[in-house]
């Protein structure tokens, strides 16, 4: 069987990696986090997690070259079971450059999903956003509750804010969105397969939004 590729996009807390965890269970495909590859290269301190974090803490892009190097690793990793692409491509170059890697290995996107969300709906849950650096999880102090406050529910590890849900670091990085990002939707949207989905509701009808458009 053909595997899947899936590529979500969307601002900075429409949602990505919420539907992206759902949609790699359900469909058994890799979730491939651009930001979660970066984080855990902050966490270890590695050479590129230093010159990443530079970037990250002040809500811009860290560079294309980086990225390159963490997206190859990562498909030859999920070449076996497809992937979904969370938070890649983020500008034209990197979509440009997605095109042309997967060409390479005889690849396509299946899908491109784009969640859409208004942007003062975004700093609102940003600022209620709590995530567990050990297993990834993700929460939120008013939608997504867990059982014992500050404590991830999945792997027992303490909760907490990442660096760049301050308003004013959101606010930066919405504005690098609209420069960079947004272009890359008009970019898939001509190539054709692009479907944007209403991100404001609840995440289970959006969830079953989305699968009724990947059908
Ligand atoms: P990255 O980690 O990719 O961040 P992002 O794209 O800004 O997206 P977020 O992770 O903030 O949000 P999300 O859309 O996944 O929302 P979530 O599901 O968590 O990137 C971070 C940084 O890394 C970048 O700024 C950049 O520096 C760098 N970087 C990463 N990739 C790069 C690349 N390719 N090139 C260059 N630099 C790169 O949801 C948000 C919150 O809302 C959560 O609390 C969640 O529980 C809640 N929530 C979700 N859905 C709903 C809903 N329907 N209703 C109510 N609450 C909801």
């Amino acid at each position: 069987m053909a595997r899947t590729h899936i590529v979500i996009l969307g601002p900075p807390g429409s949602g990505k990696g919420t539907q992206a965890a759902r949609i790699a269970r359900e469909l058994g495909l890799a979730h491939l986090s651009t930001g979660d590859m970066l984080r855990d290269a902050v966490a270890r301190k590695s050479d590129l997690g230093v010159e990443a974090e530079t970037y990250m803490k002040r809500g811009l892009l860290v560079s294309d070259e980086i990225i390159f190097g963490l997206i190859g690793e990562a498909l030859d990793a999920s070449k076996d079971t497809g992937w979904i692409m969370d938070g890649f491509p983020r500008n034209l170059v990197q979509a440009e450059m997605l095109t042309k890697m997967l060409g390479e290995r005889g690849e396509k996107i299946d899908s491109v999903l784009d969640i859409d969300v208004d942007s003062e709906l975004i700093v609102r849950r940003l600022s209620k956003r709590r995530v567990c650096p050990a297993c990834k999880a993700v929460y939120n102090l008013d939608s997504i509750k867990t059982k014992t406050a500050g404590v991830c529910d999945a792997c027992g590890g303490p909760l907490v804010k990442r660096p760049d849900d301050e308003e004013n670091t959101v606010r930066r990085r919405l504005a690098v969105y609209k420069e960079q990002t947004a272009p890359v939707i008009e970019f898939f949207r001509k190539r054709g397969g692009l479907v944007t989905v209403n991100g404001a509701g609840d995440i289970e009808e959006i969830f079953a939004e989305i699968r009724r458009v990947l059908k």
